[in-house]
């Protein structure tokens, strides 16, 4: 039995389709429920951001995962394949109107990925203030809580709606097939066995 902590949402929904076409099979969650056991798998859906923790502290065997959340988490873990969806890039974005100062002694960052912030301005040797939100990042520079925000573009749609531009590109995502690093031992070969097979299925899309 091999356990796999998916994150709720568009993410979750591909991946199982990703397994459905992988073994023939349906796999569904019913309603409200969490927890989705069928065959030799058990699936978890919890928060994007918590996949890492699961999968570090094995509640989880496996994970699906963005790279962005993987990097910011910054765990131990076994990066088994790339599954080439949920495709977005971390960026800097501001207003259409500023341009980043370099000049300033300090720039204010709002994000909710605090160290890929602050790795990518302490690179550059720029120094800020990052502060933590937990959504609608958008919003910051516009009411003069940040001079600019570090945040996840998808479509652009949101920073375009905002009056936002990106300024820096910081790093591409895509969702990522994770194992925790004892269970890739202890469960090497059922493991090896899904990762080829998805392979496969990937390859042949
Ligand atoms: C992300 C991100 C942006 C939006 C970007 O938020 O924080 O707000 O998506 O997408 P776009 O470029 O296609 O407009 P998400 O919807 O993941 O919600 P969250 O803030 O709750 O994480």
């Amino acid at each position: 039995m091999l356990t796999i902590a998916l994150p709720k949402g568009r993410i979750a929904q591909e991946t199982l389709e990703i397994f459905e076409k992988t073994f023939n099979e349906e796999f569904k969650f019913e309603n409200r429920k969490l927890i989705l056991q069928k065959g030799d798998f058990k699936f978890l859906l919890v928060r994007n951001q918590d996949v890492p923790i699961y999968v570090y502290h094995q509640a989880a065997d496996l994970g699906v995962v963005g790279l962005d959340v993987l990097r910011e988490k910054d765990l131990n873990l076994v990066e088994l394949l790339d599954l080439g969806i949920g495709k977005c890039r971390v960026c800097v974005g501001m207003k259409n109107e500023d341009s980043l100062d370099l000049n300033k002694p300090e720039i204010k960052i709002a994000t909710k990925m605090v160290n890929i912030a602050k790795q990518h301005f302490s690179k550059k040797a720029m120094a800020v203030e990052v502060v933590k939100l937990y959504g609608s990042i958008e919003l910051a520079p516009l009411v003069g809580l940040c001079d600019a925000i570090v945040d996840i573009v998808e479509t652009g749609n949101t920073m375009r709606e905002n009056g936002l531009k990106v300024v820096e590109t910081i790093m591409h995502s895509s969702a990522h097939l994770i194992a925790n690093q004892n269970s890739f031992i202890s469960k090497k070969s059922e493991i090896l066995n899904l990762y080829f097979k998805i392979k496969e299925v990937l390859e042949n899309r």
